[in-house]
């Protein structure tokens, strides 16, 4: 599985082939393939203990994977990261203290075999009105800023960044962004964790949605917003089936119990028409937006429910768009599914 190959330009930026991390009985990743392209800004989103830090643990070799085989820029993680090749923001990990922002850059800058200038350095990385503060006198979002900083501090051609606005407030994060996009538009491949969906969706070319450490959705950020356009219809029809139901236009699930019936769906006002239209005259209906974060834990916890098989809250009968393998519109299971 593990054939060598040159470290090429044109490799993908992060191959992941069935990989697997196991930690006693926790799948932390689970069989994951993924292939990341160059050049692009990379949103790997998902909820807490996805496995979204395990993952990049991995891509920087600093965890062993228990299975399957993972390349970073066409070669190893090890000779990734040891050519510099690699620009690392981690979830955790301190600064010096005692020392001015300018001073602590600098040193780190030492360190790095292809070293930005300190100026240009602290340009890029949208610090320059913090150098000259010591950096344990910093505010949470701007010890993330300076950590950023510590990621670009070379030339390199993969950034990762884990959960990179963590206790940002709206200010510093927009500061942020402006820094990240700027290395983006360098031609660098960007690879950020997050929990939000917006925050991917603001800043992310391709989202990779992952869930109990395996592959739950991949796309443009466009694609998938669309499926937080869903919409959820529930009403009283005593006596209604779910294959009925299942049928109707722009159904996505439905959850049925006694005579309350509740669906997904991707267009409420052509499936409540088609109700009416099929004679039916149901009562407490409802309509209301799934919105992004609703949309992202719908599909989380569908996922939830047909892996913990027979899932408490809709016996596993959803129906539809998205299951282990009939993900979205039929673009089978490969990680190239969706351009
Ligand atoms: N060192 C470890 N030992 C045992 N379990 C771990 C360890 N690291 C992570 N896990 C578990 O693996 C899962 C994924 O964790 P993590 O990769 O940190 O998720 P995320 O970064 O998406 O929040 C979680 O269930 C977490 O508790
Ligand atoms: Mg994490």
């Amino acid at each position: 599985m593990s054939e060598d190959r040159p470290a090429m330009a044109g490799a993908p930026a992060v191959e992941f082939h069935g990989v697997s991390k196991h930690y006693g009985p926790v799948k932390a990743v689970d069989e994951l393939s993924l292939q990341l392209p160059q050049g692009r800004t990379i949103a790997l989103l998902g909820p807490n203990g996805a496995g979204k830090s395990t993952s990049i643990d991995l891509l920087l070799g600093l965890r062993k994977a228990t299975g399957g085989t993972v390349r970073v820029l066409g070669s190893t993680p090890r000779e990734a990261v040891n050519a510099g090749r690699i620009g690392v923001m981690l979830q955790s990990g301190g600064l010096m203290r005692e020392v001015t922002v300018r001073e602590f850059l600098t040193l780190i800058t030492q360190l790095h075999p292809k070293p930005l200038e300190i100026g240009e350095l602290l340009a890029r990385a949208n610090i320059s009105d913090i150098a000259d503060r010591k950096v344990d006198k910093l505010s949470g979002g701007q010890t993330q800023r300076v950590r950023f900083a510590v990621a670009i501090a070379g030339e390199n051609d993969l950034l990762v960044l884990d959960e990179p606005t963590t206790g940002m407030d709206v200010e510093n994060r927009q500061i942020f962004w402006q820094a990240m996009k700027a290395e983006a538009r360098r031609g660098k491949t960007i690879l950020f964790a997050t929990h939000y969906l917006e925050e991917a969706d603001q800043v992310a070319d391709l989202v990779v949605v992952i869930n109990k450490g395996r592959l739950l959705a991949e796309g443009t950020a466009a694609e998938i917003k669309a499926m937080a356009g869903f919409r959820r219809v529930a009403f009283r029809l005593p006596g209604a089936r779910e294959e009925d139901l299942s049928r109707l236009p722009g159904v996505r699930s439905v959850d049925l119990s006694g005579g309350l019936v509740r669906m997904q769906t991707s267009d409420s006002d052509a499936t409540l028409y088609a109700v009416l239209d099929a004679g039916h005259r149901p009562s407490e209906i409802e309509v209301t937006a799934l919105g992004l974060e609703q949309a992202f834990i719908a599909i989380t916890e569908q996922d939830n429910s047909s892996q913990d098989s027979g899932g408490q809250d809709n016996g596993g009968q959803d129906k539809g768009g998205r299951d282990d393998n009939g993900r979205d519109g039929g673009n089978g299971q490969g990680p190239e599914g969706v351009r």
